[in-house]
């Protein structure tokens, strides 16, 4: 597709697709001709266009820089081997159950403020922010929206509650760093906190519990890449890198065209909806070298596994190390790393995301 129809309409799905790195990366480089805005209902910074996405998104970075989220990498050790330590003794471990999917809910909830004591509770509101529809009826899909429009508000006056309390006696955590957060005399309204730590929620769990489990995939697929890891550990960053590259969570990413716009001989009309296919940008063999081959220490690395622009990932240094201290973990306490024989893979049913329901090594 990427040779043939590097920019092609589908009729069925009425929208375009975009194959080419080139041409991904003019799409999401340029939030003027192409809009992240969806519904207006639900508004946060992933669907915000500019002015109003920047000032968002300044307001919240102070809480995302590498070094802030550096001094988190003992605490997330602690929660991996807390994790792994019932499971070394059976030498068996569900991947996405076990580890891959409580690892980045805990690390958010202490992150946000969530007390230990209601950790439970949210983790089921949690999972039903990134569920899916039971199947593909329009019947189970209205299900689902009804499930999540409660659990939206079951949240909000949870964070809501939090915030209360926080107003009163900040802590060191994101949600009184958040109310007193201030740039040029804007701050943000109770309203936004509350949407963008749903938003972290939901954009940052499901994706993270795919990164660690589609790397452990790699590691089981190509087990040679294993020993060279353990005898490199600085390579670990490097590979979970390519793993964002070769198996990236999110493999595309939607916008809506503002203007008419030319691309790739065709011609975009004003209001179309466009798919960014980052999964196949990812393996664009005029932009990466071996582009179908794994490389645990491929440099320069200029995947698009956390999107390009003004929206990029927001949370990457943060998926980066949680990728990075798991995988050490897992090198460090297990021989080899293999997927249980005869384990049938099954894949999310998501067009947009990449990744297995279980994977027992
Ligand atoms: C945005 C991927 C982890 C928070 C994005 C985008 C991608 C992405 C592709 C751009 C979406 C767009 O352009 O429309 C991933 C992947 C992750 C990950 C693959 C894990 C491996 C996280 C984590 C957090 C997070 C851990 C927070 C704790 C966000 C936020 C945005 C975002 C807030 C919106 C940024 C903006 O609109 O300016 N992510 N993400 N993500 N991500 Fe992540």
């Amino acid at each position: 597709m990427r040779e043939q129809t590097p920019v092609r309409y589908d009729e069925n799905r009425k929208c375009w697709d975009i194959f080419r790195y080139e041409d991904v990366q003019y799409v999401l480089k340029n939030p003027k001709l192409f809009s992240s805005q969806r519904n207006r209902a639900n508004e946060s910074m992933l669907t915000t266009d500019p002015p109003k996405h920047k000032q968002l998104r300044d307001l919240v970075n102070q809480a995302f820089t590498p070094r802030a989220i550096e001094a988190l990498a003992p605490r997330i050790q602690e929660i991996a081997d807390d994790l792994l330590a019932p499971h070394l003794a059976t030498g068996q471990i569900q991947m996405v159950h076990d580890l891959a999917t409580p690892l980045p809910v805990i690390v958010i909830a202490e992150l946000i403020g969530v007390p230990s004591s209601d950790r439970e509770r949210f983790k089921e509101w949690s999972d039903i922010q990134v569920k899916g529809a039971k199947n593909d009826s329009d019947e189970a899909f209205q299900e689902l929206m009804v499930e999540k429009a409660k659990n939206h508000e079951e949240l909000s006056s949870y964070f809501m509650n939090i915030m209360e309390q926080r107003r009163v006696l900040p802590e060191d955590d994101l949600i009184s760093l958040l109310l007193a957060a201030e740039i040029d005399g804007q701050k943000l309204t109770d309203k936004e906190i509350v949407g963008f730590c749903i938003l972290l929620l939901a954009a940052g769990n499901e994706t993270t519990t795919n990164l660690i489990t589609n790397a452990v995939r790699i590691l089981a697929e190509q087990p040679q890449l294993q020993q060279q890891l353990r005898e490199h550990p600085e390579m670990i960053q490097t590979a979970v890198e390519e793993t964002l590259r070769y198996y990236p969570p999110i493999v595309a990413i939607g916008r809506v065209a503002k203007e008419t716009v030319e691309l790739g001989g065709q011609t975009i009309q004003a209001g179309d909806q466009v798919i960014s296919w980052v999964g196949s940008a990812n393996r664009d063999e005029q932009k990466f070298a071996n582009a179908d081959s794994f490389i645990p220490d491929r440099k320069p690395n200029q995947h698009m596994g956390f999107g390009f622009g003004i929206h990029f990932c927001l949370g990457a240094p943060l998926a980066r190390l949680e990728g990075r201290v798991v995988l050490q973990t897992l090198l460090s306490h297990m021989d080899q790393i293999q997927l249980v024989p005869n384990t049938p893979l099954q894949p999310i049913q998501s067009a947009f995301v990449f990744g297995v329901k279980e994977y027992p090594v």
